[in-house]
């Protein structure tokens, strides 16, 4: 007989950046498993992205209530609330799909794998065993690969022992980076989830020592503050908020320091460059990857 294979609900809605961490705690109270990810929209005239979160559940969603939980946080923060999407999904066997969309990523030196897949790094990769649960950053996104070849290309010239990943989301840069330096690493990111996430991925590459994992906005945490200055600043955090944090990044820049930027499309780079050169930060190297820019900026 065939496996029979549970069916499963989908939950999906559509918010921003900013906006979508507002709804997920309703997600979470009806979905077993709750996951955001983004899409570029590139050609719609703000060039910001979508970002969907997705919540998944073995029993049938009840519409109403969710709709009214949504419709409360949204009124709370005074903004609307998303369409709710409920969509039954084909029954399959998910764990293996999920396996499936996840495949081992190679990025210069490192490899990116997931808790799941048992084969053998290839020899002289530096591995990089990543859960991302709910946090972004799995190592196939192109930003994130981005910024692995810019910290390939970066290592090639040099060891940096001070490094921030601001918006480290599941932790990849700021691992690779105490893997491959044994550098102290403050990794910062806005939602308490992925902070938690990013902890628990350090401690399984076996560089919990190094990192020091805490929630903040920007460059807001004291412990930014008083870790400074950085001599390596990784930031994959979309277009807007890179231009913002510009005078935030120069200030907490070591000379000699480089910054590596991501989440930006090509067109946006005139624009998150500009922001920069007014503060002293010139581009030194680029990598475009399916129209996504990585930018290596120092002074
Ligand atoms: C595109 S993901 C990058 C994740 C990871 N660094 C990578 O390269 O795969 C952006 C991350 O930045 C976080 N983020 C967004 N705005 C932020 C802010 N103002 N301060 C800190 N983190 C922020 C998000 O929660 C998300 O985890």
């Amino acid at each position: 007989m065939p496996p029979v294979f549970p069916t499963i609900w989908r939950l999906r809605l559509t918010a921003t950046m900013d906006t979508l961490p507002v709804f997920e705690p309703v997600f979470e109270r009806f979905a077993e498993a709750v996951t955001m990810f983004m899409e570029d929209r590139s050609g719609i005239s703000d060039g910001d992205c979508d970002w969907f979160l997705e919540g998944f559940s073995r029993t049938p969603p009840e519409r109403i209530a969710i709709v009214s939980a949504l419709a409360a946080v949204a009124a709370s923060r005074d903004i609307e609330a998303p369409p709710l999407e409920i969509e039954q999904l084909p029954n399959v066997d998910w764990v293996l799909e999920n396996l499936r969309d996840f495949p081992p990523i190679a990025a210069g030196r490192f490899f990116v794998h997931g808790s799941h897949w048992l084969g053998r790094p290839p020899v002289a990769s530096v591995a990089i065993e990543i859960d991302a649960g709910t946090a972004f950053g799995s190592g196939e996104h192109a930003t994130t690969r981005g910024c692995l070849l810019a910290l390939d290309s970066i290592a090639r010239r040099g060891r940096r022992t001070r490094v921030l990943d601001l918006g480290s989301g599941s932790g990849i840069l700021g691992i690779a980076a105490a893997k491959i330096w044994a550098a102290r690493v403050v990794c910062t990111d806005i939602d308490p989830t992925a902070v938690k996430v990013l902890a628990g991925n350090a401690r399984n590459n076996r560089v919990g020592a190094r990192i020091t994992a805490v929630v903040s906005d920007g460059y807001r945490n004291p412990a930014v503050a008083k870790a400074r200055p950085f001599d390596l600043v990784f930031a994959n955090i979309l277009a807007r908020p890179l231009c913002r944090f510009a005078p935030d990044l120069a200030a907490h820049l070591a000379p000699g320091g480089l910054a590596v930027l991501s989440g930006l499309l090509e067109w946006q780079e005139r624009l998150v460059m500009a922001h920069h050169e007014r503060h002293g930060l010139r581009l030194k190297r680029r990598f475009v990857i399916d129209g996504w820019a990585t930018l290596v900026i120092g002074q």
